[in-house]
């Protein structure tokens, strides 16, 4: 039997050799009285390189957008967020449910961009009936944008709108590294128009769980508060937090070749007709497949790849999400684009 060609979400990646190794050995302490030398070591590196004062370990990326918008908000406040945000969509409602806030949904010109002219469209002033704006969330690469990039001159001009409104920002960037990585800069370039950021430790970058959450000093001590609260806590958390220091020091740079991989997968499906690829921006990543023949949906195509072994997900009856990863070789590319033009042939 081949292997399987697995498209469906970068999460699905393996940890290296390398990073096994580093965590059958890691020194590790009680992290909740923060004596986790390994969680303090990651932590700091993940300061480091975005930027920002402090770090602190979660389990997962939800976990931390939803630990930050708790620590942002007070229960009953109003968070503006683009309409196909990762953290309202996909989060089931933590937002609202857990941090008690009141998501306000911005739509952009295209799914994941929003311009501070959308912003200004949903503001109100202040008002006894009003709830208070306190929070802005973005999302940098956009996962249902196609892996889309918030080109880092709107990341400044969003930023320094928000900061005129009075508003805080939290960046969702658990694909920050790629977004970093496709403008050719560093990530901190890109956090320093964030408050805070969440960033994703287990999905490109291969490693097995965890996320971090960086702000301020002060926004990460309250945080760690809200952290315990969610029960998310660890004690010998360096075991993986150890798989972690590789990812973030030894994977980033070959997120290239997943770039590379999407871009030709990207380019070549916006060749076969009845296809459709969105290519004016910034991609990484992740390529969103529109089908646009009213004789075949998105399921037929994927129960189709999955006969070749190649599994992708269909976002929307008429939507296929493909994400590339460190398991996709070039030469899968091409098979994956063969048996994608034989299916689009053979259901004419
Ligand atoms: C943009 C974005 N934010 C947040 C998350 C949540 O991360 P996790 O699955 O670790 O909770 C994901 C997961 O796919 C994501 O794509």
């Amino acid at each position: 039997m081949n292997r399987v060609i697995d498209l469906r979400s970068d999460t699905i990646t393996l940890p290296t050799d390398e990073m096994r190794e580093a965590m059958r050995s890691a020194e590790v302490g009680d992290d909740v009285y923060r004596e986790d030398p390994t969680v303090l070591k990651l932590e700091a590196l993940a300061a480091k390189k975005l930027g920002k004062e402090a770090a602190l370990f979660v389990t997962s990326g939800t976990m931390g957008n939803l630990i930050a918008t708790m620590t942002h908000t007070t229960p009953g406040d109003e968070v503006i967020v683009e309409e196909n945000a990762h953290i309202y969509y996909y989060e089931v409602g933590g937002m609202a449910r857990i941090a008690g806030a009141m998501p306000r949904l911005v739509r952009g010109r295209r799914i994941g961009i929003i311009i501070p002219d959308d912003i200004k469209k949903v503001l109100r002033p202040s008002n006894i009936h009003f709830p208070k704006t306190t929070l802005l969330t973005l999302e940098n690469t956009h996962n249902r944008g196609g892996g889309i990039v918030i080109p880092n001159k709107l990341m400044k001009e969003l930023y320094s709108f928000a900061k005129g409104k009075g508003l805080s920002v939290h960046l969702d960037g658990a694909r920050i590294f790629n977004a970093a990585i496709a403008q050719g800069i560093p990530a901190k370039e890109i956090a320093q128009y964030a408050d805070s950021v969440m960033f994703c430790l287990s999905k490109g970058l291969s490693a097995p769980v965890g996320s971090l959450l960086v702000g301020t000093a002060d926004f990460i001590e309250r945080a760690r508060k809200n952290r315990k609260i969610l029960g998310g806590g660890m004690r010998q958390a360096g075991v993986v937090a150890s798989a972690g220091i590789i990812a973030l020091e030894k994977m980033v740079d070959r997120l290239k070749e997943d770039h590379e991989n999407a871009a030709l997968l990207r380019d070549r499906i916006s060749k076969i007709d009845g296809l459709y690829v969105d290519r004016d921006g910034i991609f990484t990543n992740i390529v969103m497949m529109e089908i646009k023949r009213a004789d075949i949906d998105a399921q037929t195509i994927v129960d189709a790849l999955k006969k070749e072994n190649i599994l992708a997900l269909p976002t929307g009856k008429n939507t296929i999400r493909f994400v590339t990863n460190r398991h996709i070789k070039r030469d899968d590319i091409h098979f994956v684009l063969d048996v994608i033009g034989g299916i689009m042939e053979k259901n004419v």
